[in-house]
């Protein structure tokens, strides 16, 4: 087969959660441009119908189905209203996230639990149900959006860095457990890009400072420069590759 042909994901089945900005929107534009039927997902039913509308303006395909996924039951009416829509699912991408920024000693319990069960519970419950369909198909392919500090330490974003670190684990551990359905499970891990999330990081100079003196390439990654990588990881040219964790963070964690 040829090499680019393994890169087409025309008509593939893609859940994108968390595509109504940032990253989850590049991914969601590109999977789409790359043929498949995306379905953007996330809270601001505003924002996803917006990309769902400009992926149509472009000659794509794609839904907006809205969910909050920290609700169990808002998990299980947007799998069903997918499935009624298109039938199955061959890819899921798990980026919902929060990144709240506190000292350990501010953090009360209703912070950790909104930070855990948006970034991590939900990559289970998300998985856990759309992988029913994919066992049954034989094949998936399954995205969990991580972080460098999954395996880094922040000193501001303790409940972040372990839901991102338990990110990083559960791909392995699915990866394990679905490798005999053909279902591949891997976790890109950013490292600082200009979306919403860093936004006030990005006015901080001395922040700033820091980053561009420890990213070898001094600069923070645009949202497109993540595409790349999903489309990868979607596609049959990653059909050899499960239970990976790739950093796409300008070197920032190489040293
Ligand atoms: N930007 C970075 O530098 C960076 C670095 C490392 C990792 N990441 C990870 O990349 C992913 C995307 O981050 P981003 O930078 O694109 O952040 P962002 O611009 O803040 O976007 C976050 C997305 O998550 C959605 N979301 C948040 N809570 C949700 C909930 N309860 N239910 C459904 N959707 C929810 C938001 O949509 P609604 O508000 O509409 O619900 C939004 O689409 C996150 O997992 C983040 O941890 C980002």
């Amino acid at each position: 087969m040829d090499c680019l042909e393994k890169f087409r994901i025309e008509d593939k089945v893609a859940i994108v959660t968390g595509g109504s900005k940032g990253l989850g929107r590049a991914m969601a534009l590109g999977l789409a441009q790359a043929g498949a039927k995306v379905v953007v997902s996330s809270r601001t039913i505003s924002l996803i119908e917006e990309t769902a509308d400009e992926i149509i303006k472009k000659g794509g395909k794609a839904i907006a189905v809205p969910v909050d996924v920290k609700n169990p039951q808002g998990i299980e009416l947007m799998v069903a209203t997918v499935m009624d829509h298109y039938g199955r699912v061959d890819i899921l991408i798990n980026n919902a996230g929060i990144a709240p920024m506190k000292k350990t000693i501010d953090i009360n319990i209703e912070d950790w639990n909104d930070v855990m069960n948006t970034n991590l519970k939900s990559a289970f419950l998300i998985s856990k149900i759309i992988a029913k369909g994919m066992i049954k198909q034989r094949k998936g392919k399954i995205i969990n959006i991580g972080s460098v500090l999954g395996n880094m330490a922040s000193n501001v974003a303790m409940p972040y860095c372990v839901s991102k670190a338990g990110i990083a684990h559960m791909t392995r551990v699915l990866a394990l457990e679905w490798a005999p359905f053909g279902i591949n499970v891997n976790c890109i891990a950013p490292g600082f890009f200009e979306t919403e999330m860093t936004a006030e990081q990005r006015e901080d100079e001395s922040h700033m400072k820091f980053l561009k003196y420890k990213i070898p390439f001094k600069r923070l990654g645009k949202p497109d420069e993540i595409v790349g990588t999903a489309l990868f990881l979607a596609s049959r040219a990653s059909d050899y590759m499960t239970g990976a964790v790739l950093y796409i963070d300008g070197g920032y964690s190489i040293w």
